[in-house]
């Protein structure tokens, strides 16, 4: 094997998704943990404790105690190097929540086993769903009386739409619970609170004295019975349907009590791709190829208030990266020495001088990059196919308080919207600016930014409106529109609907069938 084969075979790039409170955090730390990234789990996020994570950069994340842009972590486990690209948790998530799934082999997707699935994770899901990577489960708060584990397999079959294969089983829950039985390894992992687990062997048949001794015995015919049950009337385990993201290994446990968590990840990498190749205007480009390529796919500026700084995301797809490497950026066609670049590890930020497909580095910007952007070392030219556009789902009329800032106004505005902080739309008459954004974060990220970077105070006034959808020009009639179904142009100019919400836009298209209206812009 090469040593570009051994760098890209023992790379795992992943996002862990969930809704708000279902133990992301939890489990990111006892993940960094296994790797002996942090010495004492509270390292990741300090909500209440008031301590920050290096990754809260931003002044407004210090100020809600949020995450507001993902961040990235590093570590190595079982000679693998791992990459945590970390999604913002908080309900007002943003575009580069579902940007940085763009960047991913694959995706652990964390389920309150109390709650089932939410509506976040459902939007995350889906994401992943349509990348076609590997997703693994992992039912969290086992330690909590919570749903029937049968009933939360029929939710992901059927609210998510994905076979699942229960690699572990729990046993009993709450107050009463016993531990998991691995399918995989066919071991009982017994659960003792927060000392370690014990292991035991089960052919998940036979009682042994040992396996009497730690599983209170009123619960082992059930776990015979359900065992077989899952034998028999489950799913059959594929590794290429769960490698092609059609099949969801589940996993049991308790990240807070740290259970079942080092099982899922021993599991994890054998379940999971190396970086794989991505395709581009040149065709497939393979992690494998000699010249360096990358592309960004997220820009987070004013970490450091003193300096207008911004740091380009890259996610590193071919050949290697070195520090100090001239690169080009087709786009504009200018060419680039990356002095000053950075590899994100849970406790810094620190300088890095190489790094392989899979890795995600950090690069200085003075205003170059879009998101999107491809990066190539060498003289080869090519792009990455673009990023997938995340329709807005909110919307505010901005304008500026103070008329004399108008030109601050409008440079700000074209800066961020540039950046993807959010996105911009005008009416066609009047010219009112209309921000959308998928997260109401955004917008206040956006006013915060304005104000701190262009000294400009804005007025917002909201907007009823939840769905925005494209629209041939030509295809418009003015009886079409009124105060529910609002016209709009993109940036670009092409023509875009609000809708109310989902009973209007029903009613839009069952009175004009056929119209046609789609979720971006699309060349015809
Ligand atoms: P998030 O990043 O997905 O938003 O979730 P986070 O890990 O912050 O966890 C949300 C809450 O759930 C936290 O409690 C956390 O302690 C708790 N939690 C996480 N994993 C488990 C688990 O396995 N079992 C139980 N019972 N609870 C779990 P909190 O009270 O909101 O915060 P804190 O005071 O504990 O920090």
């Amino acid at each position: 094997m090469s040593i570009q084969q051994e760098q890209v075979e023992s790379r795992r790039t992943f996002a862990i998704i969930s809704h708000p409170d279902a133990g992301k955090t939890t489990l990111t730390e006892k993940l960094l943990l296994l790797g002996g990234m942090i010495r004492s789990a509270g390292t990741v996020k300090g909500k209440k404790s008031g301590k920050f994570a290096t990754s809260d950069w931003m002044e407004i994340e210090k100020q809600r105690g949020i995450s507001v842009t993902s961040s990235v972590m590093q570590f190595s486990y079982r000679d693998h190097f791992i990459n945590i690209l970390d999604t913002p948790g908080h309900e007002d998530f943003s575009e580069d929540t579902y940007r940085t799934l763009t960047a991913v082999d694959s995706a652990v997707m964390v389920i309150d086993g109390t709650k089932g699935i939410e509506a976040q994770t459902l939007k995350l899901f889906k994401v992943c769903r349509m990348r076609g990577i590997p997703i693994l489960t992992f039912i969290n708060k086992l330690d909590r009386e919570g749903k029937d584990p049968l009933e939360l397999l029929e939710e992901i079959e059927e609210v998510l739409e994905i076979e699942s294969y229960p690699a572990t089983w729990p046993i009993g829950m709450g107050k009463a619970f016993q531990g998991t039985y691995d399918r995989f390894t066919k071991q009982v992992e017994v659960y003792r609170g927060n000392e370690e687990s014990v292991f035991i062997p089960f052919d998940g048949k036979t009682v042994t004295k040992e396996l009497e001794e730690h599983v209170r015995s009123e619960y082992i015919p059930g776990l015979i019975d359900e065992i077989s049950l899952l034998e028999e009337a489950g799913n059959e385990f594929d590794l290429e349907k769960v490698k092609r993201g059609e099949l969801t290994p589940v996993f049991f446990g308790s990240a807070i009590a740290n259970f079942g968590v080092q099982s899922f990840f021993n599991s994890f990498l054998p379940l999971t791709l190396p970086p794989q190749p991505r395709h581009a205007s040149k065709g497939e480009v393979s992690p494998l190829d000699d010249g360096f390529s990358g592309f960004i796919f997220k820009i987070q500026a004013n970490m450091n208030p003193a300096h207008r700084d911004r740091i380009a995301f890259v996610r590193v797809c071919s050949g290697v990266f070195e520090r100090g490497m001239t690169v080009t950026l087709p786009r504009t066609g200018r060419s680039m020495k990356l002095a000053q670049s950075h590899q994100f590890l849970a406790s810094s930020r620190e300088t890095v001088d190489k790094a392989f497909p899979g890795d995600i580095i950090g690069i200085y910007d003075s205003g170059n990059y879009q998101i999107g952007d491809t990066i190539i070392g060498g003289s080869e030219t090519f792009e990455f196919d673009e990023l997938p556009k995340f329709p807005p789902e909110m919307f505010r009329k901005v304008r500026v308080k103070n008329a004399m800032k108008h030109k601050h106004f409008e440079k700000g505005l074209t800066q961020l919207v540039q950046e993807g902080a959010v996105q911009l739309y005008k009416t066609p008459f009047f010219q009112d600016y209309i921000l959308g954004a998928v997260g109401e974060l955004q917008f206040q990220v956006f006013e915060h930014r304005m104000k701190g970077e262009y000294g400009v105070d804005l007025e917002f006034q909201y907007m009823n409106h939840h769905i925005a959808r494209w629209i041939p020009k030509e295809q418009i009639q003015d009886r079409m529109l009124d105060s529910r179904v609002l016209h709009v142009l993109d940036r670009d100019g092409h023509s875009v609907l609000l809708f109310e919400n989902d009973f209007v836009f029903r009613l839009f298209q069952d009175k004009y069938p056929d119209v046609t209206l789609t979720t971006s812009f699309e060349k015809k």
